[in-house]
């Protein structure tokens, strides 16, 4: 499987926006998180493209939780693209790098008032309104800056995404949102229509995660234009603005087949303009909140082969062959978090068939193993192995677990590559610490 402009060099290397992986590796060390960037600007365009051509145009907002670094958040910017943020730490990285205000939206189940503060003075264009106590904070915040602050009330649809279940959000039992069916959601709208300083400009929601069916968003969209009726019918009030969130998968397994973007797009549009109709409201303005098929597919960890080890087991085949490599948990927690499956390929004998079947562990003081099972050409210690589809939630959950420095991030294009994240090194790992006198 080979993805973006991923391709085998006449080296016999894997390559990946014109630059050859082992030479990155030497330059920039390993673990290394390569981004491939016209992939990243490929599902930026395509996602505009497909939804003008749908809906007539509609607001993509990147969410920046998948994937947030200032580089990124720049190439998004100049895509023309929205961003959504969920933290203060990503809205200050947004605002290093100029993002424009009035296209970002910040999401959250608990803002902290140090938050909801921030968004207000750097004026983003949308709190994501997610708790009754909130819905009072932001409005007395607001209103104390002599600010109005527009806002979406996040509502629960009450859809199952069947996804994994810690990447399931729109479902009933959730702790994210106003449930619809059970009236919360309609007591937030009013409280928000009736709070000084806040500004009701529409709702949204957000399914799930990784979805390769598209159901979940054509059940959810009649559930949300209803609603968007009811509200009309009962306050007055006209929301013009549909947020759907994220959530479309994206091919971490050769098998894997998840729908194109363009689907996506004429799914989710034909869907909401009927369910519009036929709730007799006006075609929304709609917003789409894609992250990990915006930068998934675009990812590549480059690892250094270490020890690799063959130990007998009681089940067939009788051994297994542990690789181990140089990172893990700490630059991918998920596959411990959520038995995510990944594939690799020896990246610096690329085109070689692959002939055995290998188990890709980490080398933290935990069994973390971040391939069960793979086919690979044969490994030899010193290789480089490249995981594929690590460029959602992988740099963005990694951790300093056993104090591993965290590694560089590149952006490659057009046989350039950028540093755009630098390596941690052992000096960052007591940053942060401070050691009292009494203890020195
Ligand atoms: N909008 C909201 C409000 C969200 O909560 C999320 C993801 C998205 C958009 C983007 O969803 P995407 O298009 O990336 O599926 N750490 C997990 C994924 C957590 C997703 C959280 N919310 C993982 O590694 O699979």
């Amino acid at each position: 499987m080979l993805l973006g402009t991923q391709r085998v060099n006449d080296r016999n290397h894997l390559e990946i926006g014109g630059c050859d992986v082992v030479d990155l590796a030497a330059e920039f060390g390993t673990p290394l998180y390569v981004m491939d960037e016209q992939l990243m600007r490929e599902k930026c365009r395509a996602y505009r493209s497909a939804f003008d051509a749908e809906y007539g145009g509609a607001n993509i907002a990147y969410a920046g939780k998948a994937f947030i670094t200032s580089a990124m958040c720049a190439l998004v910017a100049q895509e023309g693209l929205w961003l959504d943020v969920a933290s203060a730490g990503e809205l200050y990285t947004a605002a290093h790098a100029n993002y424009p205000a009035d296209r970002l939206i910040f999401h959250g189940n608990f803002k902290t008032p140090d938050e909801l503060d921030m968004a207000i003075q750097y004026g983003v264009k949308y709190v994501v309104l997610d708790s009754f106590e909130e819905i009072e904070a932001l409005g007395a915040t607001a209103d104390d800056a002599g600010k109005v602050q527009e806002v979406l009330v996040r509502c629960n649809p009450g859809v199952d995404p069947h996804t994994h279940r810690l990447i399931s959000t729109g479902q009933e039992d959730s702790k994210f949102g106003f449930n619809i069916k059970d009236g919360s959601a309609m007591r937030a709208v009013k409280m928000a229509l009736a709070t000084k300083g806040l500004k009701l400009a529409g709702l949204h929601c957000h399914l799930g995660s990784q979805l390769f069916d598209l159901t979940p968003y054509t059940e959810a969209a009649p559930v949300m234009t209803r609603f968007m009726r009811q509200i009309r019918d009962e306050t007055g009030e006209e929301l013009g603005v549909l947020d759907l969130g994220g959530g479309l998968g994206v091919r971490y397994l050769e098998e894997h087949n998840p729908p194109s973007i363009a689907t996506f797009a004429k799914t989710v549009s034909e869907a909401v303009i009927a369910a519009a109709g036929d709730a007799e409201i006006a075609k929304p303005t709609l917003i789409v909140e894609p992250g990990r098929s915006i930068v998934g597919e675009a990812g590549t960890t480059i690892y250094s082969i270490g020890p690799i080890k063959e130990v007998s087991i009681p089940e067939a085949p009788g051994k297994r062959i542990y690789v181990a490599v140089d990172g893990g948990l700490s630059d991918n927690p998920r596959p411990a978090l959520y038995d995510a499956v990944y594939s690799a390929i020896v990246a610096n004998r690329a085109g070689d068939p692959p002939t055995k079947t290998y188990t890709i562990s980490g080398r933290h003081c935990e069994t973390d193993m971040l391939i069960p099972s793979v086919l690979l050409a044969e490994a030899k210690t010193g290789d480089l192995l490249a995981v594929q589809t690590t460029g959602a939630y992988n740099y963005a959950m990694a951790s300093n677990y056993n104090e591993f420095a965290r590694p560089a991030v590149v952006f490659v294009a057009d046989g350039r590559a950028d540093l755009v994240v630098r390596r941690e090194t052992v000096e960052d790992m007591v940053r942060c610490d401070v050691l009292p006198e009494r203890l020195s």
